[in-house]
């Protein structure tokens, strides 16, 4: 494998299970030196450093519960900066509009929208100074165009906003070897997949087949690989329509 990142730093929020996961490895494995983050299992962090450094990757993590704006400067504070940024965490709540709270909104759209834009505005300069940059943001299932969702409207919202943040970007810092693409991941299979959850994806998923982790990541590291993609909202989907 073409250790095309070497020599590049990049964090990986919600990098130790999941989508992240399995694209913090194919960094690792690609020469990044990957910083992980992780939410509150230490098993699954301490096993994630150890599944990149045995594809030959070099890792570091932390735990850090990203629930507050206050985070990301925090959370930045915690290592070098990033040539690589990827904001894979992105908690969703299910039910109808009329029932979401005032926490619920402020959890959802915090979470998937302004703390992958306010982690963005603190490392672009410095990508735009070093004609650098990688961003990958990861939207909903069908955030890609602007659409009603019967039981997601708060997370489906912050997602499809975050193709703005990355044409925003693309547009003003493209010009400097920079990219920051979306990627709508069709309904996904992960080790936090349980019970209805499991079923729903199940029975919505075209052929009856969910994605996994791995088949998500496989793409957006090649998304990752090509700057010339770039403002980009790009369903990985098999074409499922919710
Ligand atoms: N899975 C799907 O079907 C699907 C479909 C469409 C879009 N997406 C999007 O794809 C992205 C990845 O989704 P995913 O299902 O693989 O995983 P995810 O549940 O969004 O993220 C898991 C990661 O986030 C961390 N995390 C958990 N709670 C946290 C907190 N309070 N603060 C900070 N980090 C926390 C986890 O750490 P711990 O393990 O320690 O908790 C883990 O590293 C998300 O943005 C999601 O919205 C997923």
């Amino acid at each position: 494998m073409e250790r095309i990142f070497a020599g590049k730093q990049a964090l990986v929020i919600g990098g130790t299970g999941g989508i992240g996961k399995a694209l913090a490895i194919r960094l690792g494995v690609r020469g990044a030196r990957v910083f992980v983050q992780g939410g509150s299992s230490r098993e699954r962090l301490e096993g994630t450093l150890g599944a990149i450094r045995d594809a030959g990757g070099e890792a570091e993590g932390f735990l850090y519960d990203a629930g507050l704006p206050e985070s990301a400067a925090e959370i930045l504070t915690r290592l070098p900066p990033p040539d690589i940024l990827i904001c894979a965490w992105g908690p969703y709540k299910r039910a109808p509009v009329e029932r979401l709270t005032a926490q619920d909104w402020i959890f959802l759209t915090v979470n998937n929208l302004t703390l992958p834009g306010i982690l963005i505005s603190s490392v672009l300069g410095d990508m735009i100074d070093k004609k650098w940059g990688r961003i990958l943001l990861f939207g909903g299932t069908n955030t890609d165009v602007i659409r009603g969702f019967a039981t997601t409207a708060a997370y489906s919202a912050a997602k499809t906003a975050l193709g703005v943040v990355a044409k925003s970007v693309a547009l003003t810092a493209g010009a400097y070897g920079v990219s920051c693409n979306v990627v709508c991941p069709g309904l996904t299979d992960t080790e936090y997949t349980a019970g209805v959850a499991e079923n729903y994806n199940r029975e919505r998923s075209p052929g009856g087949i969910p994605l996994n982790s791995d088949e998500i990541a496989d793409m957006a590291v090649r998304i990752l690989e090509h700057p010339q993609v770039n403002g980009a909202i790009i369903p990985i989907d098999r074409g499922l329509k919710l």
